[in-house]
């Protein structure tokens, strides 16, 4: 499975913080927001991914980000020229993506919560078509809604509905097969002149082959794309951290732990930021396993 992160769009919602720099790049607490996105599909057990961003954006995300290896995984880029609609996603990334199912995560999206690394490997085990993943919440005038019926199978799809038959809205990670890319080129643009990710998903329904996972009370989903929820999710994140010792979306840590690089090389990783409590952290990590 090849994985993909769409960071890119206008960022005009976050103007003037984005004035000057890509609204992922933004630290969500102690660490850019990317990482958050990244993590999700490492704890998937992927290791090739692409970055899609704007043209202005795309030479920070290499600096921070580089080819991945120093975190074991194979990262590559590509553009998107102008915010043409998330399913674009799968034109651009067609060459990449090959014959391989794909794992699309909207850069801003942050999710947390127990047993998300064994709910995500078995979904991706289990996919057949398209897997959507369903989160409550008391806005879903603003999502994707899914609804489903009395044994959970999805029924409907709609993109912002004036009148939501549920609050189950869509978060933005999607698993699919490799349809995708054929099922992207056939769309036509919305009303917005996107490509819409709505589309995707209500072609895989039409054929009975999308699922919806949902994600319960346990997890956190938040989507950081505005000032208010971006300072939610920091202090989402630095309360977990501080009770708990240990890092949300630690992407370095993440890597030592699904074996991608070993304990010495998460230590230099850690020694090369020594000053921050983030490097440290990476230090203790690493002495604990080593
Ligand atoms: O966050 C989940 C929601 O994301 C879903 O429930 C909706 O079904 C889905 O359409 C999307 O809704 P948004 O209103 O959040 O979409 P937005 O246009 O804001 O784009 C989401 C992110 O994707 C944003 O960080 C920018 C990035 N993006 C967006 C577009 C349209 C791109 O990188 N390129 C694009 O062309």
């Amino acid at each position: 499975m090849k994985g993909i992160v769409l960071a890119g769009g206008s960022g005009t919602r976050m103007h003037p913080s984005t004035l000057a720099t890509s609204k992922q790049l933004l630290a969500v607490y102690d660490k850019p927001m990317v990482y958050h996105p990244l993590s999700v599909l490492m704890l998937t057990g992927i290791r090739e991914i692409l970055i899609i961003s704007t043209p202005s954006s795309l030479p920070a995300l290499r600096t921070l980000l580089g080819d991945g290896s120093s975190l074991g995984l194979e990262i590559s880029y590509a553009e998107q020229a102008e915010p043409k609609g998330i399913a674009e996603a799968f034109i651009i990334g067609a060459d990449y993506i090959g014959n391989e199912s794909s794992a699309l995560i909207l850069g801003d999206n942050v999710f947390h919560g127990a047993g998300f690394p064994k709910l995500l490997c078995t979904a991706r085990e289990n996919l057949d078509g398209c897997t959507l993943f369903g989160y409550p919440v008391s806005d879903p005038e603003r999502y994707g809604i899914g609804e489903t019926d009395a044994d959970g199978r999805l029924v409907s799809i709609e993109e912002k509905p004036l009148k939501p038959r549920s609050d189950n809205a869509i978060t933005g990670l999607y698993f699919y097969d490799p349809d995708v890319v054929e099922i992207a080129r056939q769309l036509t643009p919305s009303f917005r002149g996107e490509l819409e990710i709505t589309d995707v998903n209500q072609a895989y329904l039409k054929q009975g082959r999308a699922q919806l996972i949902r994600l319960g009370r346990g997890y956190t989903w938040l989507d950081a794309g505005t000032h208010d929820s971006l300072l939610a999710a920091s202090q989402y994140v630095q309360v977990i951290e501080k009770r708990q010792g240990v890092r949300v979306a630690c992407l370095e840590e993440i890597a030592l732990r699904m074996g991608y690089i070993d304990a010495e090389h998460c230590h230099n990783l850690g020694a090369g930021m020594k000053n921050s409590e983030y490097g440290r952290y990476l230090m203790q990590v690493a002495q604990s396993v080593a």
